[in-house]
This record gives structure tokens, C-alpha cells and sequence, in this order.
């Protein structure tokens, strides 16, 4: 991969295109009614804050990683992607191309999408014990609230991936752990469409997770989301697929049960928010070294994943 240090924290289309979001990581453009172009910045968040600086070309690595997700599941699942590369630009108002001030902002790290009505949960599954899921287990011996054999170690693989909605906060909230009876209100009663997305989302992880391990990475657990066609009612996969920022990546080198992994994802950053005592805390700089090393991670990610 190649290597600049241009960052992206935040794009400025001029109102060429109207900007309909900026999510933690995301700013969401609408191009037309059933299109959006989804630009990955090199924002970072970790518990839920936005750090005050970037990870350069993060949103390039993301954007790339998800790609990549979405060609090897596209036999088993429909997804939003319309168009993504240099492609993307023969969709856009040509001012987007021409004038680099803005080629640059959306060269590498933008998808077009189709813009989907969305299931209103965070679609988790979970193949190891950690994270909320394991902070749960030591107090309680449940996991989103429903009870696991009894002495299970810390990061141990569970003999079957488990799925652990959990809801998907408007901006500035926190998401919680739900059970799946608090999933299916949401979903207003539809168990069919839970047992479905149980269904899909442990199938989709379950083979990532399998062709992971070849790549010398475990994916410890994940998020996905997923939206609805209308007409059709097929699931479609939104969002982000499988990026060190929506899953926990661990090496299978150094996985060692019974203790917390280091990790190819952000969990270099939380570690370093938790020690300082700065995790959920607001204004946060990183310093130099930490930015380095989680750009390192992510670069690594990508590449054991995709080569
Ligand atoms: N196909 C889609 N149609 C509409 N919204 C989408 C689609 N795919 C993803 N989204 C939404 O776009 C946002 C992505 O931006 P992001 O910065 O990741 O936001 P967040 O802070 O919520 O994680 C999320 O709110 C996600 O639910
Ligand atoms: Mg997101």
C-alpha cells in the first residue's frame, strides 16, 4: 500500500452534494433518493468518543477491507454496494472529479451505496468470551442475559458463535447489550426475522472466521448491520463488514485463553485510553506513538486478511 500523509477528518463537499450524516467514522452524502456515497474519514472513535486526531489513511484501509468482505460473501448474502474505486466518480457530479480539491477528499475511501431502510439492532455475534460479553460473565455468569456453562475462561472460544444484539444508539448514546426477547420487540414481535438474521449473521461469521484462521488472524467477534428490501423483504448487508473497527481481530499466534489478547484492532487504543484513565472521556489527543502503532495495526489487518 502506498503511503501518504494526507488525512481526512472531515469532508467539505461545498454543498455540492448534501451532506445527510457524519457518523463517528462515516460522512454520508445523499446523491439521489435510493443512492448515498459513504466516505470513511480517518476519524477514530473508541468507547463510543470521536479522538481529536486522525489515523492516516484509516478510512482507506476500512474502505478496502469491506470491500473485500462484500466480494467474499456475495454468494451468501445481497449487499448495498453500487459502486466503489475510481468508479464511483462516473456516478457523481463531474465537479467531484475534476476539481482535485475534491478527488482528494474521496479518492480510495468512499462507496457509493444503496441507501436501505435499516434493522434498528447491531447485529453482534460473538466466537470467544471478552470484551462487555466477558465484564457480563464474571458478575453474573450470563451472557446478554442469558446464563453460560459455568468456568469459562477469559478470551476461550465458545463451542458454537453466539448471536448478541445489541441496540443501535442514536448518535451520542451507547449501545447496550440486549437479550434476543428484547431484540424481537424491537422488532416488533417479528421472530421470524430474528431467527433469520441469527441465522445469516452466524453463517457470514462463521465462514469469515474460518478463512481468518488460514490468514493467521481469529476474529474474536463482530458487528454487522443489515437493512431490508422492501419489496423483496430479502436481508441485505450494510454498513461495514469485518474491519478492525467493527470486530475484535486477534493473532492466532499469541492467542493464549485465559487472559485478554493483544490485538490487530483498536483494542491497542482502548488499552492505552484505560490505563490513562481516559476511556469514555471527551477531548482526548492521542500521541504520536499510539497513532502509529494503531496505523500500523490496521495496515497489518488488512494485509494478512487480503493477500
Ligand atoms: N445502506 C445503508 N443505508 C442507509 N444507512 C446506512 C447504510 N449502511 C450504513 N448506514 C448507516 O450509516 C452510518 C455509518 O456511519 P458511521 O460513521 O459508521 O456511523 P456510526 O457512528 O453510527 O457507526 C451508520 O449509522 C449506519 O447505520
Ligand atoms: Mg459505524
Amino acid at each position: 500500500m502506498t503511503t501518504n500523509n494526507s488525512c481526512i477528518t472531515q469532508t467539505n463537499l461545498d454543498g455540492v452534494l448534501p451532506l445527510i450524516n457524519r457518523g463517528k467514522v462515516r460522512d454520508i452524502y445523499q446523491v439521489n433518493n435510493e443512492t448515498l456515497l459513504f466516505v470513511a474519514t480517518d476519524r477514530i472513535s473508541a468507547y463510543d468518543v470521536i479522538m481529536n486526531n486522525p489515523i492516516p489513511e484509516k478510512g482507506i484501509l476500512l474502505t478496502k477491507l469491506s470491500e473485500f468482505w462484500f466480494h467474499f460473501l456475495s454468494a451468501d448474502v445481497k449487499n448495498h454496494l453500487i459502486a466503489i474505486g475510481d468508479e464511483i466518480f462516473n456516478h457523481l457530479p463531474f465537479v467531484l472529479y475534476d476539481d482535485l480539491k475534491y478527488r482528494n477528499q474521496l479518492k480510495n475511501r468512499s462507496m457509493l451505496i444503496k441507501k436501505c431502510k435499516l434493522i434498528p439492532l447491531e447485529v453482534i455475534v460473538r466466537g470467544f468470551l471478552t470484551g462487555s460479553a466477558w465484564n457480563e460473565y464474571k458478575k453474573f455468569g450470563t451472557v446478554h442475559g442469558t446464563t453460560m456453562p459455568q468456568g469459562l475462561k477469559e478470551s476461550q472460544e465458545f463451542d458454537k458463535p453466539i448471536f448478541t444484539p445489541s441496540t443501535k444508539a442514536e448518535q451520542g448514546k451507547h449501545d447496550e447489550n440486549i437479550t434476543k426477547e428484547e431484540a424481537i420487540q424491537i422488532l416488533n414481535g417479528d421472530v421470524k426475522l430474528i431467527d433469520d438474521l441469527e441465522k445469516l449473521a452466524i453463517k457470514l461469521y462463521s465462514k469469515c472466521k474460518e478463512y481468518s484462521k488460514t490468514k493467521g488472524i481469529i476474529i474474536a467477534d463482530t458487528k454487522f448491520e443489515f437493512g431490508i428490501d422492501e419489496i423483496t423483504k430479502e436481508l441485505i448487508l450494510v454498513d461495514e463488514v469485518l474491519t478492525p473497527d467493527s470486530s475484535r481481530f486477534w493473532s492466532l499466534e499469541n492467542y493464549q485463553v485465559g487472559k485478554s489478547q493483544d490485538s490487530f484492532d483498536k483494542q491497542f487504543l482502548r488499552d492505552w485510553l484505560t490505563t490513562n484513565k481516559l476511556n469514555g472521556a471527551e477531548d482526548v489527543d492521542i500521541p504520536e506513538d499510539i497513532i502509529e502503532k494503531t496505523r500500523a495495526k490496521y495496515e497489518e489487518a488488512y494485509e494478512s486478511l487480503t493477500y
